[in-house]
Formats: C-alpha cells, sequence, structure tokens
C-alpha cells in the first residue's frame, strides 16, 4: 500500500470545489483595469447573472472577502447596538451569526437545534410573538457542517408577515439546490464564490429587498468597507467602490455562463441526483445519513469508532481525494462528502471507491464493492429507497 504514490487532487469537500478548466484559465488573462470601459461590460453582464442564479429582480452586491464577510456585512449594515435580533442556528454556521452579533452589541435570541437536527419555522413564529422587539431573523439555508438543509420557503412565509427581515446565509446551498429570493419573501440573502460558483473563493455576495434597506437607512453601526451604501452607489456605474477583484470577476462571468447555458433548474436536478446517489453508497456501506433533513450538495455520514479524521489522512495521503470530517464536537464522528460545484458522478464512484479501500485497511466490517454497485444501480435509476 505504501507504494502508490498520487499526484493528482481530487476535491469533493463542501468548498472550496474544482473549477472547470473553461473557468479555471480565465484567471491567468491579463489583468486590465478595473475603471476601464472593458470591465464595466464584463462586470454588468455579471450582476445580470447573478440576480438569474439569485432569483431575483433587485440588484446583488460583489464584495472582496470570503463568506464570512458577507455575514459581517448582513450584520453591520442592518443592524445598530442593543438590537434584539433573532438566530435560527443548527450547526457552526449559524452559530457564526451569533458571534457576530454579539460582537457588535446586539442582544441574541436563540432558536437553535441540536447539530444534524433541522431548524422548526413553528419555533420562529413562536418566538417573533414572544419577543416583538426584534429587528431581523438570521438563518442558513444548508448548514454545511452537519448537511442539513433548512426550510426557507417556510420562514420566509413567517417572517414576510411581520416588520422583522429575514437574513439567509446561502453560502453553500446556492446553485447547488433550489433557492428563490424574490418568491421565497427573502430579504437579505449572502453568497459566496468557492461552492456553487466553482470559482476560487475570494468573492462574497449580498442582495437586499426594499424592506431591508430602510433597515440599512437606520442602522448605528460603524463601518467603512462594507457599507453597502457605496456598493449601492457604484452599482449604478457598473463599478464596485474599491479595486475590483478583477480576475475573479472574470472567471465568474465564465461560470455564470456555464450555469445559465445548462440552466439552473437542470443543474439543481443533477444536484439532487448526485446527493440521492451518495445516500445511497452510504448506506450501503452500513453507515448511517447523519442529517434530519439531508442537503443535496453534502452528505454528511456518522462513521464508526470516531475513525473519521484516519479515513480523511487516508484519502488524502494515498489517493489525493479530500474530503472533510466533523467540525467542534463531531470531529472524528462524521465524513462530508461533498457534490456541489463542478463535481460530478465520476467523482463520486472514484470517492467511494476509495473510501470503501479505507474503511477495510481501518478495520470496519463492510462488504466489498457494496457502494459502487449501488451507484450503479441508481445510474441504472433502479435504487429509489434513500
Ligand atoms: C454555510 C456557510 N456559511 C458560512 C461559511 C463561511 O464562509 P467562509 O469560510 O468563506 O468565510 C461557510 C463556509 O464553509 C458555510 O458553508
Amino acid at each position: 500500500m505504501d507504494k502508490i504514490e498520487n499526484s493528482k487532487n481530487y476535491i469533493l469537500t463542501p468548498g472550496p470545489t474544482p473549477i472547470p478548466p473553461e473557468v479555471a484559465v480565465k484567471a491567468s488573462l491579463p489583468i486590465i483595469h478595473h475603471r476601464s470601459r472593458e470591465f464595466v461590460t464584463i462586470y454588468k453582464d455579471v450582476t445580470e447573472g447573478l440576480s438569474y442564479i439569485f432569483q431575483t429582480k433587485r440588484e446583488v452586491y460583489i464584495l472582496t472577502a470570503s463568506g464570512t464577510g458577507a455575514m459581517e456585512t448582513a450584520v453591520v449594515n442592518l443592524l445598530s447596538p442593543e438590537d434584539e435580533i433573532i438566530v435560527a442556528s443548527c450547526g457552526k454556521f449559524g452559530d457564526r451569526w451569533i458571534k457576530i452579533a454579539k460582537k457588535y452589541g446586539i442582544k441574541v435570541i436563540s432558536v437553535s437545534v441540536e447539530w444534524g437536527k433541522v431548524i422548526k419555522p413553528d419555533d420562529i413564529k413562536k418566538s417573533l410573538k414572544l419577543n416583538p422587539n426584534v429587528k431581523a431573523v438570521y438563518t442558513t439555508f444548508v448548514e454545511t457542517s452537519t448537511g442539513v438543509a433548512n426550510d426557507i420557503k417556510a420562514i420566509g412565509e413567517i417572517v414576510s408577515k411581520t416588520d422583522t427581515i429575514l437574513v439567509v446565509d446561502a453560502i453553500s446551498g446556492l446553485v447547488g439546490q433550489e433557492f428563490r429570493t424574490d418568491e421565497w419573501k427573502i430579504d437579505v440573502v449572502i453568497a459566496s464564490s468557492q461552492k456553487g460558483f466553482m470559482i476560487a473563493p475570494g468573492l462574497a455576495f449580498i442582495t437586499l429587498s426594499d424592506k431591508a434597506w430602510k433597515f440599512v437607512e437606520t442602522s448605528k453601526i460603524p463601518k467603512f468597507y462594507f457599507d453597502l451604501k457605496k456598493y449601492r452607489k457604484f452599482y449604478m456605474m457598473k463599478e464596485t467602490p474599491f479595486t475590483a477583484p478583477v480576475s475573479l470577476i472574470i472567471t465568474l462571468q465564465e461560470s455564470i455562463k456555464l450555469i445559465k447555458k445548462r440552466g439552473l433548474e437542470k443543474m439543481w436536478d443533477n444536484y439532487k441526483f448526485l446527493a440521492r446517489v451518495s445516500r445511497c453508497a452510504m448506506k450501503a456501506l452500513g453507515l448511517s445519513i447523519f442529517s434530519e433533513v439531508p442537503c443535496e450538495v453534502v452528505t454528511a455520514a456518522l462513521v464508526p469508532l470516531k475513525i473519521g479524521d484516519k479515513i480523511i489522512k487516508i484519502l488524502k495521503e494515498r489517493y489525493g481525494i479530500s474530503i472533510a470530517g466533523g467540525q467542534e464536537h463531531l470531529k472524528g464522528k462524521i465524513i462530508r462528502l461533498a457534490h456541489m460545484g463542478y463535481i460530478d458522478i465520476t467523482d463520486l464512484l472514484l470517492g467511494f471507491a476509495c473510501l470503501e479501500v479505507a474503511l477495510i485497511e481501518l478495520g470496519v466490517r463492510i462488504e466489498k464493492g457494496q457502494s459502487i454497485i449501488a451507484i450503479e444501480k441508481e445510474l441504472m435509476t433502479e435504487c429509489n429507497n434513500y
């Protein structure tokens, strides 16, 4: 076994995801100036594409930041110190809303559930009734740390009937699974580049409803770089307030072109299929799915005897395959295999074949070949018991 040496990298992590070659090559084009006419044309095309992907008629602003930068933007622009908010969290990234809000002196009412469980929209409804001063509800669409997808449509229905706004972290779910900003009545949506968008990390996105803009007008938290009023002003000229990450935006233009060509709905269907395949394959290995309501972009499965970290090490060091493990108290207890972005069925076949070998090496009793048989069955549309 030690003789096997792999020099290729296979990324099956829930961000960053692999980048299509036609997108990757765009990063090496000679730089153009961010205040030039050429760039304005590209920026216009990209922002229109973003509105399509967010399924909104509104403007979508591009920030030079990772996803957390957009989360912080959604806190500092909408609130004032001492404001009360509800955070509905079901994992590490939901909890991040709490951490950011507390840094800015916001009072947080937590409507959180155990990691692995799904947020109950009714809990939010009850909490809003009990706490009439709440300004906003912050939550997460796909909770990447647990593989759970929350019912944002139902939450949007509840919050839209109040004076409160709904802020959703769609960083992991956007592009990968059905998400409709306007139709689902979501006031603020954030996302970032390194997941469904299939480009490198470094860009974050945010869109706001008219109702949310009224909150921006009264917000008293100090901000400079992430001041959304600046982004709105420059958006009119199809520019960014500060030096734009030109090369990243050019790659984004190419990835949006691919998404549009394929069609968002078709992409959602494809990831739904990959998610079903992954769940079947995990179950065929005797591993149970960790998530109460599994999402369509990453599959989280429980592994025996806290061997999660060892599986990850073997896959990476021997086969060049990166998958993710559990975070915080789930470390070693779960593995997470992604099917977002440029990951396809062939990647999954490869991932599961090597996962089987790693499990056997670690002494887990599995029936050899079962995950591959399960995938083949799904491919032949015979297995529907997920
Ligand atoms: C749902 C979710 N929210 C927030 C983040 C944080 O994003 P970043 O690491 O890009 O700052 C992540 C990253 O994985 C995520 O999956």
